[in-house]
């Protein structure tokens, strides 16, 4: 029986070039270099210039995912941009960065679902290309989180960074089977009653105002390594896959500890688990694709293995997606 599944065609990454040390963040708050790295495998993260923005990164990335998947900007009829930090508070930014790409037809939106953001993104690009609405996606995680930090808060500006990554999706013809390349087995999973427990305290409709990041770091903690296994256990099951089947594990990159103790419970190998929070921080919705960027790169992602992707962030909004690359 065939069936149409989302093949992933290429990806592309940047980050802003000012990088900024866990020392030079000691000189601003009361932090150290041994409590960041020791507490979440930080070591820098990489911040905005004045006039970048989040569809600034977007653009760059999604040019770099256009070159990696050998198309144009014209090959493109689905954008999907996921990120808590837009340009504005309307229109999406997707609609900026579709225009920057000098895109006029099909659709660009942008989705919100805080950390968890390109998963969801990409499981909704995953339903329009099944569903046969689009042929081909650029799906984006860009994020600004400097510009809404509180940099006199030690609890959260050591965390976050800046910077973007995309994917481009394909509608291709496959057999049905779980030997298919594309997306596999998705599941997306949201708990409001959790949602003061990250959330940034302004918005239009509440103060007017944009506001800064406020989490309640030990209870997200808490939470994460459960939720995380609950998604990827779901769609290990859909999919009839072991954990010793995935090739490559590529987490959300909020905390060394949180990886590592979600990989544990799961059964997941170590060495499998791709990690590139020490570079670049939390950038949230961009924090994945990030990292398949990095993990492609450097030629550890191949084609025709299978790559198993997770997040967890503010709602609690938590999901996993399972590709064969
Ligand atoms: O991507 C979205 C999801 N977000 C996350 O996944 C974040 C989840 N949470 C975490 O990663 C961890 O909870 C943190 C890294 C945020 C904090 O680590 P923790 O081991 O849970 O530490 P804690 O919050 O319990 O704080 C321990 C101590 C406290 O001092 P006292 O009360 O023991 O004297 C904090 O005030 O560490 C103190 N502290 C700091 N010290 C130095 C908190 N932030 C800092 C800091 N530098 N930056």
């Amino acid at each position: 029986m065939s069936s149409i599944r989302s093949v992933i065609r290429g990806v592309g990454g940047y980050l802003p070039a000012r990088v900024v040390t866990n020392e030079e963040l000691a000189g601003l708050v009361d932090t150290s270099d041994e409590w960041i790295t020791a507490r979440t495998g930080i070591r820098e993260r990489h911040i905005v210039a004045e006039g970048e923005l989040t569809s600034t990164m977007g653009v760059i990335a999604a040019k770099a995912a256009l070159a990696d998947a050998g198309l144009t900007p014209d090959d493109i009829d689905l954008i999907v941009l996921a990120t808590s930090t837009p340009d504005q508070t309307f229109p999406a930014t997707a609609v900026t960065i579709q225009a920057e790409l000098g895109i006029t037809h099909g659709a660009a939106f942008d989705v919100q679902a805080v950390c968890s953001g390109f998963v969801f993104a990409l499981a909704t690009a995953d339903n329009f290309l099944k569903g046969s609405t689009f042929k081909r996606a650029l799906v984006i995680g860009s994020e600004t989180f400097s510009r809404i930090l509180d940099w006199e808060d030690r609890n959260t500006c050591v965390l976050f960074g800046d910077g973007a990554g995309a994917v481009i999706v394909e509608a291709q013809d496959q057999n049905g089977s779980m030997s298919d390349r594309g997306i596999l087995a998705t599941c997306l999973r949201s708990d409001g009653r959790y949602r003061d427990k990250l959330y940034v305290d302004g918005g239009p409709s509440s103060t007017g105002t944009v506001g800064h990041v406020r989490m309640d770091g030990p209870e997200v903690f808490r939470h994460a390594v459960s939720k995380i296994s609950e998604v990827v256990g779901n769609t290990l099951k859909q999919s009839g896959f072991q954990a010793s089947d995935i090739d490559w594990f590529v987490p959300h990159q909020a905390n060394r500890r949180i990886l590592n103790g979600a990989a544990r419970k799961l059964g997941l190998d170590p060495g499998r688990i791709v990690i590139t929070v020490d570079k670049h921080a939390n950038t949230s919705a961009a924090s994945i694709p990030l990292a398949l960027h990095t993990a492609c790169t450097d030629g550890r992602i191949k084609p025709g293995d299978l790559v198993l992707l997770e997040a967890m962030g503010g709602g609690f909004t938590w999901g996993a997606l399972l590709i064969r690359w």
